[in-house]
């Protein structure tokens, strides 16, 4: 069975890429207003590709709700794994992705445009290519693979793929929290995260959580003649630029009182572990950032910083003028978009609390100042000590021809931290993103190789879990 649904993946191998190129094109931006129609598409899209694989009851959920415009979740599933010799049902996977994305701005430094997609050196190129529809439709593929010709799948599955996990996932979450019943599962299959390295398998076992914010701040009533009221009235920029200054100071360290108190540490034996991953500092500066010098907490390695440290990063500063050439104006107000990462057993409502109480104690004179959270995911860290991720990663290796790795994510998927917390099952995050993806930013890509090693990875990964291993 395995082996048929394997040969089956590869003589369509050509077939699946066009039809993700054809997913690629939709701009299913999930940030932006006037897109939610291409959302909608790109929701049907998937929701067709899962009816074609062979999957069941497929069906579009709708998450707006009378507060909230939200963009919808696509459900499928299948319950015919036949029983175990001992009569015992087959354990349901729950299978989850996202098919919205993020902005593909700056556009004039991409090499082929965001939304059509170009095959390259072995890679395709889009926005959305690896993050995260090229992943999820791995996912569709691999059913399908098993399914064609009458097949079989050795597990049961269910499937959930939202549209909204690039701005914070509130519709999925709501979801879980109302209806969780519906996603019963014994354990949940992600694919949204990266190898450590080409060609090294690699497993995903911990992922930072998140409070994203605007910083709002207000002086004058209107815009002033900077040369009439420069020197006399406040400026909110000025103000946001002082204020910012003070949460993270030049070490690297969060300045907010109490922000670092019920952090969790990573074990030892995760901290070894990390050591003896393959990483060299100065390829990753030169290749990766690319800036002169790497920043932060400098008595943490460079993986203990992304990984199992909290941060704080500015994205924008809304406001005042920002056209070509010069205008001499002091704002009336000025926003800035602020995040922080956060790490296992910190809780986003109180890093939330004391940011808010931190930046409202900086207040320059005559500044007001309003925090407001716009939206939030939890870190979490999974527990490697169950079957799912044992399968997983021997269904890797085997792949791959190596030992699998265990990793964390810098990165937020806020709905793993409700996988496991109100579903309560174990979640493999199997990714095969590469560290040079550019992800969320220019030139996204995915390793087509990759895309392919992919879908037999999880075909391996549904055989060794039907298989009770
Ligand atoms: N797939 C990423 C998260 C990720 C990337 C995890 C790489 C591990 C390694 C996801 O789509 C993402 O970008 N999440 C956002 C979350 C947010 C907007 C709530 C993030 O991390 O910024
Ligand atoms: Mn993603
Ligand atoms: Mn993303």
């Amino acid at each position: 069975m395995l082996n048929t649904a394997v040969e089956f993946a590869k003589a369509n191998g050509e077939r699946f890429v066009e039809e993700l190129k054809d997913l690629l094109r939709i701009p299913s931006i999930s940030t932006l207003p006037e897109r939610a129609g291409d959302v909608r598409r790109a929701a049907e899209f998937v929701a067709d590709g899962l009816r074609q694989a062979g999957m069941e009851n497929v069906r579009i959920i709708e998450t707006s709700t009378p507060e909230r415009v939200g963009h919808p979740l696509v459900y499928a599933d299948w319950f015919h794994a036949a029983p175990a010799a001992d009569g015992k049902a087959k354990p349901t996977v729950l299978c989850y992705g996202h098919y919205d994305v993020q902005p593909p701005d700056p556009l004039d430094e991409w090499k082929s445009p965001p939304f059509e997609p170009e095959v390259r050196d072995g890679n395709i190129y889009a926005r959305g290519a690896v993050d995260d529809k090229g992943q999820m439709w791995m996912h569709v593929k691999a059913l399908e693979s098993a399914l064609a010709n009458g097949g079989q799948l050795p597990v049961n599955i269910r499937v959930i793929v939202e549209g909204e996990e690039e701005v914070g996932g509130e519709g999925i979450a709501a979801f879980v929290r109302d209806h969780g019943d519906r996603l019963k599962a014994d354990a949940a299959l992600v694919s949204d995260t990266e190898m450590f390295a080409p060609e090294l398998p690699t497993l995903c076992v911990g992922l930072r959580g998140m409070i994203y914010t605007e910083l709002e701040a207000r002086g004058a009533m209107v815009d002033l003649h900077s040369g009439m009221y420069g020197g006399a009235a406040p400026n909110p920029f000025v103000a946001l630029a002082q204020v910012i200054a003070q949460i993270k100071r030049t070490d690297g360290r969060i300045a907010i009182p109490g922000f670092y108190d019920d952090i969790e540490e990573p074990s030892k034996a995760e901290l070894e572990a990390w050591r003896s991953l393959p990483f060299d500092e100065e390829h990753y500066r030169k290749t990766e950032v690319g800036s002169t010098e790497l920043t932060g907490e400098m008595m943490f390695s460079v993986l203990e910083r992304t990984w199992s440290r909290p941060t704080m990063d500015v994205h924008g500063m809304p406001g005042g003028f920002t056209g070509a050439g010069a205008k001499t104006v002091i704002p009336a107000r000025a926003t800035a978009k602020i995040s922080f990462r956060l790490v296992p057993n910190m809780k986003p409502e109180k890093a939330f609390a004391q940011y808010k109480a931190f930046v409202e104690s900086m207040c320059p004179a005559g500044i007001t100042l309003e925090a407001r959270l716009i939206h939030h995911g939890e870190p979490i860290v999974v527990s490697t000590d169950n079957a799912y991720v044992r399968a997983a990663s021997a269904a890797m290796k085997e792949v791959f021809g190596k030992e699998t790795v265990f990793v964390r994510g810098g990165g937020s998927i806020p709905i793993v931290g409700d996988f496991v917390r109100e579903l309560g099952i174990p979640t493999v995050m199997m990714g095969f993103g590469l560290p040079d993806d550019n992800l969320h930013a220019p030139n996204e890509k995915f390793h087509l190789a990759n895309f392919h090693r992919g879908i037999e990875s999880i075909l391996r990964f549904f055989e060794l879990v039907g298989a009770g291993e």
